[in-house]
Protein backbone atom coordinates (compact mmCIF):
# COMPACT_ATOMS: atom_id res chain seq x y z
CA UNK A 1 0.00 0.00 0.00
CA UNK A 2 1.22 3.25 -1.13
CA UNK A 3 1.62 6.42 1.43
CA UNK A 4 -0.30 9.23 0.39
CA UNK A 5 0.84 12.99 0.67
CA UNK A 6 -2.11 13.98 2.97
CA UNK A 7 -1.73 10.74 5.28
CA UNK A 8 2.17 12.11 5.36
CA UNK A 9 0.87 15.17 6.88
CA UNK A 10 -1.90 13.83 9.13
CA UNK A 11 1.18 11.58 10.40
CA UNK A 12 3.43 14.96 10.90
CA UNK A 13 0.41 16.48 12.41
CA UNK A 14 0.40 13.56 15.06
CA UNK A 15 4.00 13.59 16.15
CA UNK A 16 4.67 10.34 14.42
CA UNK A 17 6.80 11.64 11.32
CA UNK A 18 9.16 14.82 11.70
CA UNK A 19 9.00 17.57 9.91
CA UNK A 20 12.31 16.61 7.87
CA UNK A 21 10.86 13.66 7.01
CA UNK A 22 8.13 15.24 5.82
CA UNK A 23 10.51 17.56 3.39
CA UNK A 24 12.36 14.68 2.09
CA UNK A 25 9.27 12.94 1.28
CA UNK A 26 9.95 12.33 -2.11
CA UNK A 27 6.36 13.15 -5.30
CA UNK A 28 4.38 10.34 -5.54
CA UNK A 29 5.39 8.16 -8.78
CA UNK A 30 8.56 10.20 -9.01
CA UNK A 31 10.38 6.65 -8.78
CA UNK A 32 8.42 6.19 -12.09
CA UNK A 33 10.00 9.04 -13.42
CA UNK A 34 13.17 8.71 -12.73
CA UNK A 35 14.06 5.39 -14.53
CA UNK A 36 14.18 6.76 -17.46
CA UNK A 37 14.71 10.41 -16.87
CA UNK A 38 17.28 9.86 -13.78
CA UNK A 39 17.45 11.08 -10.27
CA UNK A 40 18.86 14.23 -11.58
CA UNK A 41 16.30 15.01 -14.40
CA UNK A 42 19.42 14.12 -17.10
CA UNK A 43 17.86 10.93 -18.88
CA UNK A 44 21.52 9.92 -19.24
CA UNK A 45 21.74 6.67 -21.02
CA UNK A 46 18.52 7.05 -23.13
CA UNK A 47 18.95 8.48 -26.35
CA UNK A 48 14.94 10.17 -26.97
CA UNK A 49 14.63 11.39 -23.14
CA UNK A 50 15.16 15.02 -23.04
CA UNK A 51 16.58 16.51 -20.25
CA UNK A 52 14.09 17.63 -17.71
CA UNK A 53 16.27 19.09 -15.15
CA UNK A 54 15.89 23.06 -14.63
CA UNK A 55 13.09 23.18 -17.35
CA UNK A 56 10.67 25.69 -15.76
CA UNK A 57 7.75 24.19 -14.09
CA UNK A 58 5.01 25.88 -16.26
CA UNK A 59 6.38 24.00 -19.38
CA UNK A 60 7.12 20.52 -17.87
CA UNK A 61 3.38 20.54 -16.53
CA UNK A 62 2.08 22.05 -20.12
CA UNK A 63 3.96 19.36 -21.46
CA UNK A 64 2.68 16.68 -19.01
CA UNK A 65 -1.02 18.18 -19.89
CA UNK A 66 -0.43 17.69 -23.70
CA UNK A 67 0.59 13.59 -23.32
CA UNK A 68 -3.01 13.74 -21.45
CA UNK A 69 -5.07 15.37 -23.60
CA UNK A 70 -3.21 13.70 -26.93
CA UNK A 71 -1.56 16.89 -28.12
CA UNK A 72 1.28 15.07 -27.95
CA UNK A 73 1.72 11.28 -28.94
CA UNK A 74 5.03 9.29 -27.41
CA UNK A 75 5.67 7.23 -31.15
CA UNK A 76 9.01 5.60 -29.84
CA UNK A 77 8.54 5.60 -26.01
CA UNK A 78 4.53 4.77 -25.63
CA UNK A 79 5.26 4.16 -21.53
CA UNK A 80 5.45 7.80 -21.66
CA UNK A 81 2.55 8.61 -22.33
CA UNK A 82 1.22 5.89 -20.29
CA UNK A 83 2.79 6.84 -17.24
CA UNK A 84 1.52 10.97 -18.05
CA UNK A 85 -2.14 9.29 -18.60
CA UNK A 86 -2.53 8.31 -14.91
CA UNK A 87 -1.34 11.40 -12.84
CA UNK A 88 -3.67 13.52 -11.07
CA UNK A 89 -3.10 16.77 -11.32
CA UNK A 90 -1.45 17.61 -8.18
CA UNK A 91 0.89 15.10 -8.71
CA UNK A 92 1.77 16.69 -12.33
CA UNK A 93 2.59 20.20 -9.99
CA UNK A 94 4.61 17.91 -7.30
CA UNK A 95 6.71 16.38 -10.15
CA UNK A 96 7.43 19.74 -12.17
CA UNK A 97 8.35 21.71 -9.33
CA UNK A 98 10.71 18.75 -8.08
CA UNK A 99 12.47 18.70 -11.44
CA UNK A 100 12.49 21.97 -12.20
CA UNK A 101 14.17 22.79 -9.07
CA UNK A 102 17.37 21.54 -10.25
CA UNK A 103 20.24 22.98 -11.44
CA UNK A 104 20.20 22.50 -15.55
CA UNK A 105 22.40 20.08 -16.80
CA UNK A 106 24.03 20.24 -20.66
CA UNK A 107 24.17 17.24 -22.67
CA UNK A 108 27.95 18.43 -23.84
CA UNK A 109 27.83 16.89 -27.04
CA UNK A 110 30.43 17.37 -30.23
CA UNK A 111 30.51 20.53 -31.25
CA UNK A 112 31.37 21.17 -35.48
CA UNK A 113 32.47 24.69 -35.77
CA UNK A 114 30.67 25.29 -39.27
CA UNK A 115 27.53 24.00 -37.94
CA UNK A 116 27.45 25.74 -35.09
CA UNK A 117 27.11 28.87 -36.68
CA UNK A 118 24.18 28.45 -38.96
CA UNK A 119 22.55 27.38 -36.38
CA UNK A 120 23.33 29.75 -33.88
CA UNK A 121 22.57 32.69 -36.69
CA UNK A 122 19.37 30.60 -37.45
CA UNK A 123 18.20 31.16 -33.65
CA UNK A 124 18.96 34.63 -33.09
CA UNK A 125 17.44 35.19 -35.92
CA UNK A 126 14.31 33.30 -35.53
CA UNK A 127 13.85 31.07 -32.30
CA UNK A 128 15.52 33.53 -29.76
CA UNK A 129 12.84 35.71 -28.66
CA UNK A 130 10.91 32.66 -27.48
CA UNK A 131 13.46 30.40 -26.32
CA UNK A 132 15.89 32.13 -24.03
CA UNK A 133 18.64 30.71 -22.54
CA UNK A 134 18.18 28.17 -19.02
CA UNK A 135 20.06 30.47 -16.87
CA UNK A 136 18.33 33.94 -18.41
CA UNK A 137 16.63 36.00 -15.99
CA UNK A 138 13.47 36.08 -18.22
CA UNK A 139 13.64 32.17 -18.39
CA UNK A 140 10.41 31.52 -16.43
CA UNK A 141 8.40 33.71 -18.16
CA UNK A 142 9.30 32.75 -21.74
CA UNK A 143 6.82 31.32 -24.10
CA UNK A 144 9.42 28.69 -25.44
CA UNK A 145 11.25 25.61 -23.46
CA UNK A 146 14.96 26.01 -23.27
CA UNK A 147 16.66 24.13 -26.03
CA UNK A 148 20.12 25.31 -25.42
CA UNK A 149 21.90 22.41 -23.73
CA UNK A 150 18.96 19.51 -24.82
CA UNK A 151 20.40 16.20 -26.22
CA UNK A 152 20.75 16.05 -29.94
CA UNK A 153 18.52 12.66 -30.25
CA UNK A 154 15.56 14.35 -28.44
CA UNK A 155 15.52 17.17 -30.62
CA UNK A 156 15.39 15.43 -33.55
CA UNK A 157 12.30 13.38 -31.98
CA UNK A 158 11.03 16.65 -31.52
CA UNK A 159 11.09 18.10 -34.90
CA UNK A 160 9.72 14.90 -36.45
CA UNK A 161 6.77 14.55 -34.36
CA UNK A 162 6.01 18.37 -34.99
CA UNK A 163 6.57 17.48 -38.80
CA UNK A 164 4.57 14.32 -38.61
CA UNK A 165 2.26 15.86 -36.58
CA UNK A 166 2.19 13.82 -33.51
CA UNK A 167 2.73 16.76 -31.52
CA UNK A 168 0.59 19.89 -31.88
CA UNK A 169 2.52 23.56 -31.39
CA UNK A 170 0.95 25.45 -29.12
CA UNK A 171 1.43 28.87 -30.77
CA UNK A 172 0.68 29.25 -34.15
CA UNK A 173 4.18 31.51 -34.57
CA UNK A 174 6.23 28.28 -33.92
CA UNK A 175 4.31 26.15 -36.23
CA UNK A 176 4.83 29.06 -39.21
CA UNK A 177 9.19 29.24 -38.35
CA UNK A 178 9.14 25.40 -38.43
CA UNK A 179 8.00 25.64 -41.87
CA UNK A 180 10.95 28.28 -42.59
CA UNK A 181 13.42 25.53 -42.22
CA UNK A 182 14.82 22.85 -44.41
CA UNK A 183 16.48 19.38 -43.59
CA UNK A 184 20.27 21.46 -42.73
CA UNK A 185 18.91 24.27 -41.45
CA UNK A 186 17.15 21.83 -38.75
CA UNK A 187 20.30 19.64 -38.38
CA UNK A 188 23.09 23.10 -37.76
CA UNK A 189 19.64 23.89 -34.85
CA UNK A 190 20.51 20.72 -33.45
CA UNK A 191 24.24 20.74 -33.13
CA UNK A 192 24.40 24.06 -31.88
CA UNK A 193 21.82 23.76 -28.93
CA UNK A 194 23.07 20.33 -28.53
CA UNK A 195 27.05 21.46 -27.79
CA UNK A 196 25.93 24.37 -26.27
CA UNK A 197 27.93 24.25 -22.49
CA UNK A 198 25.77 26.51 -20.10
C1 LIG B 1 9.84 4.77 -20.28
C2 LIG B 1 10.63 5.98 -20.12
C3 LIG B 1 9.94 7.18 -19.50
C4 LIG B 1 9.25 7.27 -18.31
C5 LIG B 1 8.92 6.16 -17.32
C6 LIG B 1 8.89 8.67 -18.15
N1 LIG B 1 9.35 9.40 -19.22
FE1 LIG B 1 9.07 11.40 -19.54
N2 LIG B 1 9.81 11.21 -21.42
C7 LIG B 1 10.32 10.05 -21.97
C8 LIG B 1 10.53 10.26 -23.39
C9 LIG B 1 11.10 9.23 -24.38
C10 LIG B 1 10.10 11.58 -23.68
C11 LIG B 1 9.98 12.23 -25.06
C12 LIG B 1 8.68 11.70 -25.64
C13 LIG B 1 8.08 12.44 -26.82
O1 LIG B 1 7.68 13.60 -26.67
O2 LIG B 1 7.95 11.79 -27.87
C14 LIG B 1 9.68 12.16 -22.41
C15 LIG B 1 9.23 13.47 -22.26
C16 LIG B 1 8.90 14.06 -21.06
C17 LIG B 1 8.59 15.46 -20.87
C18 LIG B 1 8.59 16.55 -21.94
C19 LIG B 1 9.84 17.40 -21.82
C20 LIG B 1 9.96 18.47 -22.87
O3 LIG B 1 11.03 19.11 -22.94
O4 LIG B 1 9.02 18.73 -23.61
C21 LIG B 1 8.30 15.61 -19.54
C22 LIG B 1 7.91 16.90 -18.83
C23 LIG B 1 8.43 14.31 -18.91
N3 LIG B 1 8.81 13.39 -19.86
C24 LIG B 1 8.22 14.05 -17.56
C25 LIG B 1 8.07 12.77 -17.03
C26 LIG B 1 7.55 12.48 -15.71
C27 LIG B 1 7.15 13.55 -14.71
C28 LIG B 1 7.51 11.13 -15.58
C29 LIG B 1 6.98 10.31 -14.41
C30 LIG B 1 5.60 10.54 -14.06
C31 LIG B 1 8.03 10.55 -16.81
N4 LIG B 1 8.35 11.58 -17.67
C32 LIG B 1 8.18 9.20 -17.07
C33 LIG B 1 10.57 8.87 -21.28
C34 LIG B 1 9.98 8.52 -20.07
C1 LIG C 1 6.35 32.52 -30.65
C2 LIG C 1 7.24 31.77 -29.79
C3 LIG C 1 8.09 30.70 -30.41
C4 LIG C 1 9.01 30.84 -31.44
C5 LIG C 1 9.32 32.08 -32.25
C6 LIG C 1 9.63 29.54 -31.58
N1 LIG C 1 9.11 28.65 -30.68
FE1 LIG C 1 9.70 26.72 -30.39
N2 LIG C 1 8.31 26.47 -28.94
C7 LIG C 1 7.46 27.46 -28.49
C8 LIG C 1 6.60 26.89 -27.47
C9 LIG C 1 5.47 27.63 -26.74
C10 LIG C 1 6.98 25.54 -27.31
C11 LIG C 1 6.38 24.49 -26.36
C12 LIG C 1 4.98 24.12 -26.70
C13 LIG C 1 4.81 23.52 -28.06
O1 LIG C 1 5.14 22.35 -28.27
O2 LIG C 1 4.32 24.26 -28.93
C14 LIG C 1 8.06 25.31 -28.25
C15 LIG C 1 8.73 24.09 -28.37
C16 LIG C 1 9.83 23.88 -29.18
C17 LIG C 1 10.61 22.66 -29.22
C18 LIG C 1 10.37 21.43 -28.36
C19 LIG C 1 11.15 21.57 -27.07
C20 LIG C 1 10.95 20.48 -26.08
O3 LIG C 1 11.63 20.50 -25.04
O4 LIG C 1 10.14 19.59 -26.28
C21 LIG C 1 11.59 22.84 -30.15
C22 LIG C 1 12.65 21.82 -30.55
C23 LIG C 1 11.44 24.18 -30.68
N3 LIG C 1 10.36 24.79 -30.06
C24 LIG C 1 12.27 24.74 -31.63
C25 LIG C 1 12.10 26.04 -32.14
C26 LIG C 1 12.98 26.59 -33.15
C27 LIG C 1 14.16 25.89 -33.75
C28 LIG C 1 12.50 27.86 -33.40
C29 LIG C 1 13.06 28.86 -34.40
C30 LIG C 1 13.24 28.40 -35.75
C31 LIG C 1 11.36 28.09 -32.55
N4 LIG C 1 11.14 26.96 -31.79
C32 LIG C 1 10.62 29.26 -32.50
C33 LIG C 1 7.42 28.77 -28.91
C34 LIG C 1 8.18 29.32 -29.94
Amino acid sequence: MSIRRTDLYALALCGVVSVTQMALAAPEKLEVCTTCHGADGSGAGFDNVPIIAGTPAAHLEEALYAYQDGARRCVEEPVMCETAANLSETEIVDLAEHFSAMGRISAGEARDEALVVIGERLHTEHCAKCHVLPGDEEVEDAIGIPLQGQRSAYLKLAFQSYLSGDRETLVPEMAEKLELLDASDIDALIKYYSSYEL
